[in-house]
This record gives C-alpha cells, sequence and structure tokens, in this order.
C-alpha cells in the first residue's frame, strides 16, 4: 500500500507551542495564544526534583475545566518521560487520564519504544483517536527513523507525527549549532524523508534565541523549504513568525484554486495533464492544490480570514 503526502489527513500543526507543565502564568496565557497546537511537557523543561509538582499542575488544568476554554481546533500534546525513566510510568498514566490529543514520546530510537507505548496504552482501553507523536533526536533515533516511522502502519497504531529534536541532536553529536544549520541538516532531512514515506507529519525543532526574530523568521522559512509542516516553539513570540512562514500566502491559495478550477472545467476533467498560464501542471499539481485549499479553509475556521494568526 502506498501512503504518500496526499493521503495523510490535513492538519495544520505550523505553529507547536512547548509550555512547561509546572508553569502555571504559561498554562494561564495559552488559551489566548493562536499556536495550531500546544505541548505540555513533563520531560526536559522539568528539573528532577519538580517532577511530581508538574504531573500535578497538568492534572489540575486538564480537570478542572482550564484545557476545555482553549480555542477550538488547538491540538493538545503531552510530552511524558521515557518509559524507561523512573517516571515515564507514572507520567503515561496522568497523560492518559488528561485526555489530550496526542502523548509525545521522548528520545525515540526504535520501533519497540512506540510499541511499549501502544500495549500500555490498549491496557487502559484508550480510544483509538488518542494519538502518538515521537520526538527523533538522538543518533540512533535518526538512524532508525524508517523503522520508526514504518510502525505508522501496523493495525491500529497511533503514530501521527515526528518532531526533531534539535538541542538533543547537537549534544549527543557534537556538531556546531551555526546558522543554516549545515551540520545537521542532513539529519533533519532523513527524519523527513522517513515520516513521508509512511504518511506521518513532521516538524522542525526549535530556535532557541526567542528574542532574535530575524534569525527565527530566516529558520523558518528554511525549515519551511525542507519540507516540515511546522516548527516548534518556545516562546509566545515566536508563533507570528512561525504562522506566517509555515501558512498560506494568499498568492499560493489564489495559484492552488487556479488549478483546481482549471482541472474542473468539463474539457479538462478526463485529463492528466493541462496547460495553466503557459505552465504544465498535471494532476499530481491538483492534490497538492487540494490538500493547500482544505488546510487554508481549516486555519481560516479557526482564525478568520487572517492566515497570520
Ligand atoms: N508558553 C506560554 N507562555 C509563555 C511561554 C510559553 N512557552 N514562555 C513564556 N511565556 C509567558 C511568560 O510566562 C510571560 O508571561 P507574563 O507576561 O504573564 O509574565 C510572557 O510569556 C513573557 O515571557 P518572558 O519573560 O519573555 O520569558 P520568560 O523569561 O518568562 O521565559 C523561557 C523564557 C525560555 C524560560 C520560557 O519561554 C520557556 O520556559 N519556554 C518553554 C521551554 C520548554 O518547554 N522547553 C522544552 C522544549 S525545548
Ligand atoms: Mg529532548
Amino acid at each position: 500500500m502506498n501512503q504518500s503526502s496526499s493521503s495523510r489527513p490535513v492538519r495544520p500543526r505550523r505553529s507547536v507551542l512547548y509550555l512547561p507543565a509546572s508553569n502555571s502564568r504559561a498554562l494561564e496565557k495559552l488559551p489566548g495564544l493562536s499556536c495550531d497546537s500546544a505541548v505540555f511537557d513533563l520531560e526536559d523543561s522539568i528539573a528532577p526534583g519538580a517532577k511530581a509538582d508538574a504531573r500535578e499542575n497538568l492534572r489540575r488544568f486538564f480537570t478542572n475545566g482550564r484545557a476545555d476554554a482553549l480555542p477550538a481546533g488547538m491540538e493538545t500534546v503531552i510530552r511524558i518521560n521515557s518509559l524507561s525513566s523512573p517516571w515515564g510510568g507514572e507520567d503515561l498514566l496522568a497523560a492518559r487520564g488528561c485526555k489530550p490529543d496526542a502523548i509525545l514520546i521522548p528520545k525515540v530510537e526504535a520501533p519497540e519504544d512506540i510499541a511499549a507505548v501502544e500495549d500500555a496504552l490498549e491496557q487502559t482501553d484508550a480510544p483509538p483517536s488518542l494519538r502518538l507523536w515521537a520526538m527523533i533526536e538522538t543518533p540512533r533515533g535518526v538512524m532508525n527513523a524508517g523503522q520508526i516511522a514504518r510502525s505508522a502502519r501496523s493495525d491500529g497504531a497511533r503514530l501521527d507525527c515526528f518532531i526533531t529534536g534539535t538541542n538533543d541532536l547537537i549534544k549527543e553529536t557534537g556538531v556546531a549549532a551555526l546558522p543554516g544549520r549545515p551540520w545537521l541538516s542532513s539529519w533533519l532531512m532523513q527524519i523527513v524523508l522517513a515520516a513521508r514515506a509512511y504518511g506521518l507529519d513532521v516538524l522542525d525543532g526549535v530556535y532557541n534565541d526567542f528574542k532574535d526574530e530575524a534569525g527565527l523568521i530566516r529558520e523558518c522559512s528554511e525549515g519551511q523549504a525542507m519540507g516540515f509542516d511546522g516548527k516548534t516553539l518556545i516562546h509566545p513570540a515566536q508563533i507570528g513568525p512561525a504562522n506566517t512562514a509555515f501558512g498560506i500566502s494568499p498568492e499560493r491559495l489564489a495559484d492552488a484554486r487556479a488549478i483546481a478550477d482549471a482541472f474542473a472545467i468539463p474539457d479538462n476533467q478526463g485529463r492528466g495533464v493541462i496547460s495553466l498560464d503557459g505552465k504544465m501542471v498535471e494532476r499530481l499539481h491538483l492534490e497538492i492544490a487540494e490538500r493547500l485549499i482544505e488546510k487554508a479553509a481549516l486555519i481560516s475556521a479557526r482564525h478568520g480570514g487572517d492566515q497570520t494568526r
């Protein structure tokens, strides 16, 4: 079975904001933010001695109705600690109880890491709508990205999205963190390719210097050109630039509509290839255009006509 990019469900994931689960002020701010997804973090941003309190804070957020006040369509994701850590088991149970849209597994290195979480969720009768996301952020994770992504094909699989963990990759490999990411790019592209081979979404790593807007804009545009669906973020100020870079400009939307309209003309309906404004347009371009129009409609349903919000 070919599960190409065109068979993936369309879901805007332009801006995916991490919030330390312990940071009540950040949690309070979330309903007013326009990120497409929020990742409540129990892992790297929480010190070992603060894990239990952070878990409790998160549980309160999800059970006292505050999560229900989030804007419709904002996806909720909880990042747990690895099941092999002292906190992973309790994190998973707490996350399951919070009923987020997805659980994010850190430092995934093999398909078994996904299977272990899937098995544990089955024991709790988790609904199929609860998805799994995986961080690819270690040398072995990158080397095995294809096999890991392939597990999305098994029956009842929950795997939906990869996140590239660039800070961990830099730490584990010792490559220099330079603008343009010359030493990271080939690994990032490997992760993008693995995700696409098995119909997963894939998100770019974070930009640590949250006061450097120009640098963020540059990196977002680079990530968009590399094929990422969106960027993971650490600060509210980063949401606007990510929504713009990974959003759909009026010009792109107009081009997509022109392609859809051209193929809808009765004479063109049976054709595989047509000429439009002096350019060759094939049915594969129609598929791209239709996905883009669908994504734009989802974004506008949430944010009104403004595709950058
Ligand atoms: N989500 C929601 N709100 C956030 C936020 C986030 N990720 N980061 C900061 N804010 C809020 C702050 O609480 C503050 O709110 P206030 O004005 O009501 O006090 C406001 O935005 C401005 O924050 P600022 O003072 O500029 O930053 P800070 O010094 O409070 O925090 C960081 C800087 C980097 C510590 C913080 O942004 C952060 O923790 N980011 C997420 C880190 C993370 O999750 N890492 C793991 C994945 S890499
Ligand atoms: Mg990490």
